[in-house]
């Protein structure tokens, strides 16, 4: 019986699509090497009659070949997700990122893979743009060596598709956040906000401006892509039609928290860290022509996901 792979299952978004996959009553293999502070999001998951674990990394082609056996659909979710962390170490970033999607590509090639679901990123993808909202055919001028490994990935991907006739849609998201979260703007104010409920430092001038998408809203949109049954290589932004301000966002959770009289101090500059985009709102029209369009607005989703880690 054929089953589908996610790599990154144990992940923040890669568990949310194996928990969807296995409502589906689908069998999942997960491969993760549980590298990530969130990677243990398959815990319970582990007596799942659906759900095969394997410890391993996708660096390593035997360990990925294994994992690809009687799989027909690959959700290619595993990287180093940190843009601040790839500045610093971008070979690091490179080998996980890059050469991991060629090692999945690769062993895909050598089996009956036929589909592949890849997590790519929109904004470090286009980098500095000044076009709002940006649309997928915007030229990729990624200025954060994360941004540049997804970049990377998706000309292999085109290429692979091409040449072995692979059916690969990459979904180019937006900061996706919600429950299972271990990282980004609003799990961090809520974690220093937390520590210290009376000042809350702000990376930037807080008037950094960006789209940012809710979970349930993303896994939504994966899947309605993936029964769309595309051939080839095809590509789609996945983000709201909104975008916020850093300090907005502060607002909202200190709001939602029910604080008063937060000070914040802001560390300055237009951007957080190397590598950051002050701007960022994603065109999603070509994905709304396939009939998705996000359910939960950014403020919404802001405090549900608070609410969940305040509980
Ligand atoms: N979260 C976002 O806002 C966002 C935005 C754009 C793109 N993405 C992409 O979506 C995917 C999932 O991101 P996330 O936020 O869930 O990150 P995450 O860190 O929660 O999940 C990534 C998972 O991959 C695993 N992993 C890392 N290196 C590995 C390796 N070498 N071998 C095997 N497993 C490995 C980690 O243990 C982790 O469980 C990533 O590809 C990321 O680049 C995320």
């Amino acid at each position: 019986m054929s089953c589908v792979l996610v790599t990154g299952g144990a992940g923040f978004i890669g568990s949310h699509i194996v928990d969807r996959l296995i409502s589906r009553g689908e069998t999942v293999t997960v491969l993760d090497n549980l590298s990530s502070p969130a990677g243990d999001y398959y815990k319970h998951l582990i007596d799942n009659r659906l759900v095969k674990f394997i410890k391993g990394d996708i660096r390593d082609h035997k360990t990925v070949l294994n994992a690809c056996k009687n799989v027909k659909k690959i959700f290619h979710f595993a990287a180093d997700p940190r843009v601040d962390a790839s500045v610093f170490n971008p070979v690091e970033s490179f080998m996980i990122n890059t050469l991991g999607t060629l090692n999945i590509l690769e062993a895909a090639r050598q089996t009956d893979v036929e589909r592949i679901i890849f997590a790519s990123s929109g904004g470090t993808l286009y980098g500095e743009t000044d076009i709002f909202p940006t649309p997928e055919n915007t030229p990729l001028k990624p200025v954060s060596c994360y941004g540049a490994s997804k970049a990377s990935c998706e000309m292999y991907c085109s290429a692979y598709s091409h040449s072995y006739g692979l059916n690969i849609i990459s979904c180019r998201f937006a900061n996706i956040f919600g429950p299972r979260s271990t990282h980004g703007v609003i799990y961090d104010f809520y974690y220093k906000l937390i520590k210290n409920p009376e000042e809350l430092e702000i990376l930037g001038n807080g008037e950094q401006k960006k789209s940012y998408l809710y979970i349930d809203d993303c896994v939504d949109a994966v899947f309605h892509l993936e029964d769309q049954n595309i051939k080839g290589f095809d590509f789609f932004n996945i983000g709201s039609e909104e975008w916020i301000t850093v300090k907005k966002i502060a607002d909202v959770i200190v709001e939602t928290l029910g604080l008063k009289n937060v000070k914040y101090k802001f560390t300055g500059g237009e951007r957080g860290w190397i590598g950051d985009i002050p701007k960022m709102l994603l065109d999603i029209e070509k994905i709304k022509r396939l009939g998705w369009k996000p359910k939960i607005t950014i403020v919404d989703g802001i405090k549900k996901f608070i609410n969940h880690l305040h509980c």
